[in-house]
């Protein structure tokens, strides 16, 4: 056995190169005892790494209880890395920002269908009155007639022209009804004699194509994903927590995604202060950073904010900056939310979930015990957030972040606090739960929680596995 380098050392030798490191990679190499690891550790860390953590280490392989630890994980921040949410636009950007949702989405309906300008439709109606056309729009306003048929108000950007979804098709009616303001689609249908008004007879969506076929991992991964942890709050379920840490310790997972609401926060809803065990959000924060350095190392650990955290609620929300973070461990990454992240081939699209409140208000039948619904919803579409100006704050910026595209292999999102797990037409679409058991607010509301889940996806399968640590 080498003799043992001393801990100042060890951190002054990575100081002279303008390296930091992390405590774990002081202490692995003081247990090599090989002085010559150090130089090996400097050479294979990338220029523009500010710390030295255990994946910088060449060729680490760990061993623990006969299960092989791969170190070698591959995350790539798509969209949504740190730093590129813009500011708050003023109106000349939200004309940008509807422009922008109109052209990705309408480009995805134009490969389903044909369509014309809704000018040139209105235009001359007398051309097009006996005839099949279609038109490709944003909602801007809809409402339900005296006789209970469906009144869409349909704009593109020539024109806009009223739709009209009739009760008595059971085809196309039901779809109808679950429209929403500000989503794009496309309507196959006959104009009025007076061309004044549009007969729809088909609805076509963005949607996820029938044949669509994930990519699938081509070496082993795992994922675990999880959201809402809520430190801060009395219902806070440490014991479980401490569970799920220790099962990771043995866990042959290369990925945590944490999906937003860390903390509790401070002054989100009224009376919360009676709910908070830590009323300081800098000492929720550091309460936090101290659960996921205890974490193993060699576990990449993305982190999103959600809405309890300390960002601004317009989304995109930007990642939470260093003023919260100071004391999270080095193999953390900070994203944005929503983000689009690439673990080794798999894209995976995260999103908190906000949306959830707008959509349950105003899709029929959706409810919060069913996530995996509304996700659904989501993917139909390709928009995490449809309505501008409801529940779920907006910045609108030159492009719509909201929009999906391109299609992720798994959606994560969180919020409701309430599990779900589903696929749709090849999407593995997840809602994790949550850390704390039953709020005051949500008794009130009769919202039953599903706490203390991990859903652990194997990115080679896409199988996940719900890990119950209740
Ligand atoms: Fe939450």
């Amino acid at each position: 056995m080498g003799s043992m380098l001393a801990e100042r050392e060890i951190v002054q030798r990575f100081l002279d190169t303008k390296l930091q490191v992390h405590p774990d990679v002081v202490s692995y190499i003081r247990k090599r005892g090989d002085p010559a690891l150090i130089d090996r550790i400097i050479a294979q860390t990338p220029s523009d790494a500010v710390v030295v953590s255990m994946q910088h280490i060449p060729g680490l392989k760990r061993e623990r209880d006969g299960i092989r630890f791969s170190v070698d994980a591959e995350l790539e921040v798509i969209a949504g890395a740190a730093g590129a949410a813009g500011g708050i636009a003023g109106y000349g950007d939200a004309v940008h920002y509807f422009r922008d949702r109109y052209s990705r989405l309408s480009s995805l309906i134009r490969s389903r269908m044909t369509a014309m300008p809704i000018e040139a439709l209105i235009r001359s109606p007398h051309r097009y009155r006996d005839q099949e056309c279609g038109i490709i729009g944003m909602v801007a306003d809809l409402r339900t007639t005296a006789k209970g048929h469906r009144l869409v108000e349909v704009e593109d950007p020539t024109g806009t022209i009223q739709v009209l979804f009739n009760k008595g098709r059971d085809d196309s009616f039901p779809e109808a009804e679950r429209i929403l303001p500000d989503e794009v689609i496309g309507v196959k249908g006959r104009l009025s004699n007076d061309g004044g008004l549009f007969f729809a007879e088909q609805l076509v969506r963005p949607d996820i194509p029938v044949n669509h076929a994930p990519f699938r991992s081509d070496r082993p991964g795992t994922a675990v994903l999880i959201s809402d942890i809520h430190v801060g709050s009395g219902t806070f379920l440490a014991d479980a927590w401490n569970r799920f840490a220790d099962w990771l310790q043995d866990a042959d997972a290369q990925y945590l995604l944490i999906a937003g609401d860390l903390v509790d926060g401070i002054g989100i809803y009224p009376g919360q202060e009676h709910e908070l065990t830590i009323r300081n959000i800098y000492e929720q924060y550091d309460l936090c950073a101290e659960m996921l350095r205890d974490l193993p190392s060699r576990i990449r650990i993305v982190v999103a904010p959600g809405n309890h955290d300390a960002v601004r609620l317009a989304e995109p929300q930007p990642a939470l900056p260093p003023e919260f973070t100071g004391k999270f461990p080095s193999s953390c990454t900070m994203v944005e939310n929503p983000c689009l992240l690439n673990l080794q081939g798999i894209r995976v699209l995260m999103y908190h979930g906000r949306s959830f409140d707008d959509m349950i208000g105003l899709i029929p039948g959706a409810c919060y015990e069913r996530p995996g619904e509304i996700m659904e919803e989501m993917l139909r579409r390709r928009l995490l957030a449809a309505p501008y100006g409801m529940r779920t704050p907006i910045a609108a910026a030159k492009t719509d972040r909201l929009v999906i595209d391109p299609l992720p292999e798994i959606l994560h999102t969180g919020h409701v606090h309430i599990c779900g797990v589903t696929k749709y037409r090849g999407v593995l679409a997840v809602n994790t739960g949550t850390w704390q058991s039953q709020t005051a607010f949500q008794k009130q509301m009769n919202i039953h929680p599903t706490p203390a889940r991990a859903i652990v996806v194997d990115l080679q399968t896409l199988q996940p596995e719900v890990m119950d640590f209740s």
